[in-house]
């Protein structure tokens, strides 16, 4: 009997969790639950004899994947990866897979939760700003990105985006207005929303020189990871720019750091973006599916190391 491990520092919400009982037990499968775990050494103990694993922002590193001897699937239930360690999978015949789509809508929502708590100077009854008429940049037009430009477009705000890896057309035709360059995005776009993933060549890419070009009153909003911002720059241009603002959907290392910009930022103590039932269950369930017909079939759609 196959035993698959959800391991999840941040649960799931108990719908996802029980959906995902029911279709793995339904297989013949069992399944075994580790939540709110508070060391690594309580991960590597529970993965030792299990098949296949779940997991979230969960770091799935070298030594995970080692200790994990019968692992033969590990799916990260959500979009970004960078927590997985891949050449540790691949080298232990290890298949790695994300669901990808499934929590960009609540991810999307969150940008704007975000964006109008800022703006509207965290409630505290001074006067903000309104989204209306401005313009939104969106780095990266994924599936986040996607979600982020519909829901803009009901604030009346004019959607531009940067996509390297997509042409004009497509990212028209999935309703933005497409910029040749992240300077271009950043240089003409009052709200920029970030969706680029973490590696190596996005590592600290949003650096002081790019965010500098925002117009006045910029504020940057981060619901990708912190690891593609430069924090020192940043912190500078807090400094030098005290019209800009920034909201993170996760703390940064350096948080301490900003204490003199006060009203000017807004960090999530936890990662917020995918944090709902609705996410919880679509990605929950496709990982647990992706499991199944991996196991059964050999199916390896979704799957991101080589
Ligand atoms: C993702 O990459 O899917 C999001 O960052 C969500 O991460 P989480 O599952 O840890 O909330």
């Amino acid at each position: 009997m196959a035993k698959v491990l959800i391991a999840t520092d941040k649960p799931f919400a108990s719908a996802a969790v029980e959906g995902v009982r029911k279709i793995i037990e339904t297989q013949g499968y069992e399944l075994l639950l580790l939540e709110k775990y508070t060391s690594q050494d309580e991960l590597i103990a529970a993965v030792a004899d299990v098949d296949a694993m779940i997991i979230r922002s969960d770091k799935a590193t070298k030594e995970v994947i080692d200790a994990a001897k019968n692992l033969k699937v590990i799916v990260r239930a959500g979009a970004g990866f960078d927590n997985i360690d891949l050449q540790a999978c691949t080298a232990n015949g290890v298949v790695a897979m994300n669901t990808p789509g499934q929590n960009s809508n609540a991810v999307a929502e969150l940008v704007f939760g975000m964006m109008v708590y800022v703006t509207r100077s965290f409630y505290n009854g001074k006067s903000g700003v309104e989204l209306k008429d401005k313009k939104i940049g969106i780095h990266a037009f994924g599936n986040v990105g996607q979600n982020v430009g519909r829901i803009a477009k009901g604030f009346g705000m004019e959607v531009y985006a940067y996509d390297p890896f997509m042409t004009d057309e497509q990212i028209k035709a999935a309703g933005a207005i497409p910029l040749s360059s992240a300077e271009d995005l950043y240089g003409m776009c009052d709200y920029v929303s970030l969706h680029i993933p973490a590696t190596a060549q996005t590592m600290k890419s949003i650096n002081y020189d790019l965010l500098n070009r925002m117009p006045k009153g910029g504020v940057l909003i981060n619901t990708a990871r912190k690891e593609v911002i430069d924090e020192e720059g940043i912190i500078q241009l807090m400094n030098d720019r005290p019209d800009f603002k920034y909201i993170s959907d996760i703390t940064p290392n350096n948080a301490a750091e900003y204490a003199p910009f006060e009203g000017r930022y807004f960090f999530t103590p936890k990662k917020m973006g995918a944090q709902t039932e609705e996410a919880n269950v679509n990605a929950g369930l496709a990982a647990a599916k992706q499991i199944v017909s991996f196991l059964e079939h050999g199916d390896t759609k979704f799957k991101v190391n080589k």
